[in-house]
């Protein structure tokens, strides 16, 4: 007997539970946790004005670059949030290994564990957004993070535009010292989603499968969400090098803070 389409949609693990177990991730952008990083905490500090003692909350932290980062440079208040067991695990393990204090929270960034006005600032990162099924539930997200800034709080967000430069991407390869991972990398202009499969070998004979689908929002786009959240637009850029956003940026930079 078939089951019910919609026991079957009900059932089934949003793909960003199972893309992110294991550390699969951490194969695939680890050699973004050095000089990237630090530029980008660069970028940061200056446009978000950090001070030392702010409570910064790096929601979908993953392996928590930026959050170590941060707390390496004396923002002690810097918190990791990601609902990834595997890659908290991982980002727990390293610190430690490498005697550095850090802060994670395993949570949920649509319906958060903190009170209202908890945060100083908030970062949404390298294309931690769009996830969802619909634009209803990723301003959801864009909501709750106002809800958990104070006034006068700040949120930057990182994120891929439906650019040919993305849109194009093809397969990619990337090696590690523990991994070859291959991404087929597609992009449906019907629900403006770029879509990867992705398959990691493992240097120990194992592999792994995943998929990602994830919602590209032009920079008019994402910004009228960030307005209808109850944000107001600081800056915008096309990279952490703080170059103009123009048509041909494949990245979008937003800075905007709660009134
Ligand atoms: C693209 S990765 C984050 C990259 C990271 N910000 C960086 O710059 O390296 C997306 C992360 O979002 C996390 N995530 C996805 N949905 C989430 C949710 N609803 N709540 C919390 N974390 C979530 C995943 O576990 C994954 O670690």
């Amino acid at each position: 007997m078939t089951e019910p389409a919609t026991t079957r949609a009900a059932d089934r693990e949003p793909w960003w539970i199972a893309n992110y177990r294991g550390t699969g991730y951490v194969e695939r952008y680890g050699s973004h946790d050095g000089a990237t990083t630090r530029r980008d905490v660069d970028f940061l500090i200056d446009h978000l004005a950090l001070r030392g003692d702010d409570t910064i909350l790096d929601l979908c932290c993953a392996f928590a670059r930026h959050t170590r980062e941060l707390t390496r440079r004396g923002y002690t208040g810097t918190t990791g949030v990601d609902l990834s067991p595997d890659l908290l695990g991982h980002a727990a393990t390293t610190a430690a290994a490498a005697g550095e204090p850090l802060s994670l929270l395993h949570a949920d960034i649509r319906d958060l564990p903190l009170d209202d006005g908890h945060a100083d600032a908030v970062l949404l990162l390298f294309n931690s957004f769009g996830f969802l099924d619909t634009t209803d539930e990723d301003l959801g997200v864009l909501r709750e993070a106002r809800r958990v800034l104070r006034p006068g709080g700040r949120l930057a967000m990182d994120h891929f535009t439906p650019h040919p430069n993305t849109t194009g991407m093809g397969t990619r390869t990337v090696r590690s010292a523990n991994a070859e991972t291959t991404q087929h990398i597609t992009w449906d202009p019907a629900t403006r989603r770029l879509n990867r499969h992705t398959i990691t070998a493992y240097r120990d004979g194992t592999t792994s499968t995943s998929h990602s689908s994830v919602r590209l929002y032009t920079p008019a786009e994402l910004t009228e969400l960030l307005h209808a959240a109850g944000f107001v637009i600081d800056e915008q850029f096309g990279g952490y090098d703080a170059s103009p956003l123009t048509a041909d940026s494949s990245r979008h930079l937003v800075t905007a803070h709660r009134p």
